[in-house]
């Protein structure tokens, strides 16, 4: 028989996040911890299904038809509100494109071929690259590449200060060509947790119109990150007034737990209502010869309990549940380490915001965090808060504590 057509495919390096948590699932150890994937659990460390989703569940299962290619039109409207707030001008002046995506993954995706097919800024034939913070969510590079951009990184964070470099960020934003395509975290940065204070977020603006860049804002944790749907959503909702086209990727994953569902939406938000519908209609193209038509589940159970102020009422007090959680875990971590007298300076922890904390640990105490006491987490350096339990927390400083002794004097980060 002939060799296979496929010898020659090399494997592909595995996934910096997922790897991590398949090594995990592979580990026989009882008590191991796994703090790598970017999900919710209860104080037992136990997945959590929002009380507000099982009570819709309850409700009588329509039919599984196929639903439209640009998903639910009461999803799609709802979402784009929950986002750009109700009162949005463009809303009203309808200059607004939003489709259904398959979780913000997949609005990243769609939006990404979208660009690639149609962003023609200028006459030269090099096209406009994308440019994501460095460091961003590991998925952004490969979503965008795989549409055929190129990527590049503008500087985002100081690991001396262990926050954001507003300075360098706003130097490499003048300093990049015009029309640039930037992806800004609407929210609670992954994987620093570290946002722009309101100030930069305005010099930013600044700089994007000066610059006629074009925005793509991700949106993976509104109310999941300080437990208000609007206070996240500050930063898109300012460059919407401001006038300037720009696309928003959302997901629902984490804020109605939905991760397998696969909840998410796309929006254009445009400067003229007459390019709307030639947008929609390319966008569906594009959805059409990749997969399709959208799961109807899991944004059925969205637009119920977005449309319905009974149930979005009960949804915003889970949302503050769930982030206050996070936040007393990091509370309970910082003080574990305090008390420990861990060597280094903490007050990062309960700085961040979101759902992840950048340790400031390095490789070399993250695989010996793993090894020693099972404990997984990104080689970053990046723990999920919400992985940490009141039981599982002392454990975790433990860790840390020993890693940071051990490898005192090879410690990456200066925020240590
Ligand atoms: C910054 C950021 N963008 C997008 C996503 C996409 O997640 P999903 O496709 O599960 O909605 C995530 C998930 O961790 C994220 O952290």
């Amino acid at each position: 028989m002939a060799a296979s057509y496929w010898s020659h495919v090399p494997a592909a390096p595995p996934d910096s996040i997922l790897g991590i948590a398949s090594l995990y699932r592979k580990d026989p150890e009882k008590n191991k911890l796994n703090l790598s994937v970017g999900a919710y659990r209860d104080d037992h460390g136990n997945p959590t299904v929002l009380r507000v989703v099982r009570k819709v569940e309850q409700e009588p299962a329509s039919d599984h038809e196929y639903i439209p290619m640009a998903g639910i039109p009461s999803f799609c409207q709802a979402a784009a509100e929950l986002i750009l707030g109700g009162k949005a001008k463009s809303i009203i002046e309808k200059r607004v494109v939003t489709v259904q995506s398959l979780s913000g993954t997949g609005a990243l995706r769609v939006g990404a071929e979208f660009l690639y097919q149609f962003y023609h800024p200028t006459a030269t034939t090099e096209k406009p690259h994308v440019y994501i913070p460095r460091p961003s969510w590991g998925n952004h590079r490969k979503v965008f590449q795989s549409a055929g951009l190129k990527v590049a990184e503008y500087r985002y964070f100081d690991s001396s200060t262990c926050d954001v470099d507003g300075k360098g960020l706003i130097e490499d934003l003048k300093n990049i060509p015009c029309h640039s395509i930037i992806v800004l975290h609407a929210c609670a940065h992954n994987p620093t947790g570290a946002d722009p204070s309101e100030e930069l977020w305005k010099q930013i603006l600044q700089v994007v119109i000066q610059k006629h860049h074009l925005v793509f804002f991700d949106s993976a944790y509104q109310g999941f990150a300080s437990g208000d749907l609007e206070k996240d959503a500050f930063a898109v909702r300012m460059f919407e007034q401001s006038g300037i086209e720009m696309l928003v990727a959302q997901s629902f994953a984490k804020n109605m737990g939905l991760y397998g569902e696969r909840v998410g939406a796309l929006s254009f938000v445009c400067k003229d209502s007459s390019v709307v519908s030639c947008v929609q209609s390319q966008l569906e193209t594009i959805i059409r010869s990749m997969y399709s038509s959208p799961p109807a589940n899991g944004a059925r159970i969205a637009s119920r309990i977005l449309n319905d102020p009974v149930l979005l009422g009960e949804w915003k007090q889970e949302l503050l549940e769930m982030s206050g959680r996070i936040q007393e875990m990091r509370k309970m971590l910082y003080e574990e380490l305090v008390s420990r007298k861990t060597p280094g300076n903490w007050s990062h922890i309960t700085k961040q915001i979101g759902m992840f904390s950048f340790t400031g640990l390095n490789v070399e105490q993250v695989r010996y965090l793993r090894e020693k006491y099972h404990i997984y987490m990104t080689e970053d350096g990046r723990a999920s808060m919400a992985g940490l339990s009141r039981e599982t927390v002392s454990m975790f400083a433990d860790g840390i504590h020993d890693a940071v002794v051990q490898f005192s004097l090879r410690t990456a980060s200066s925020c240590l």
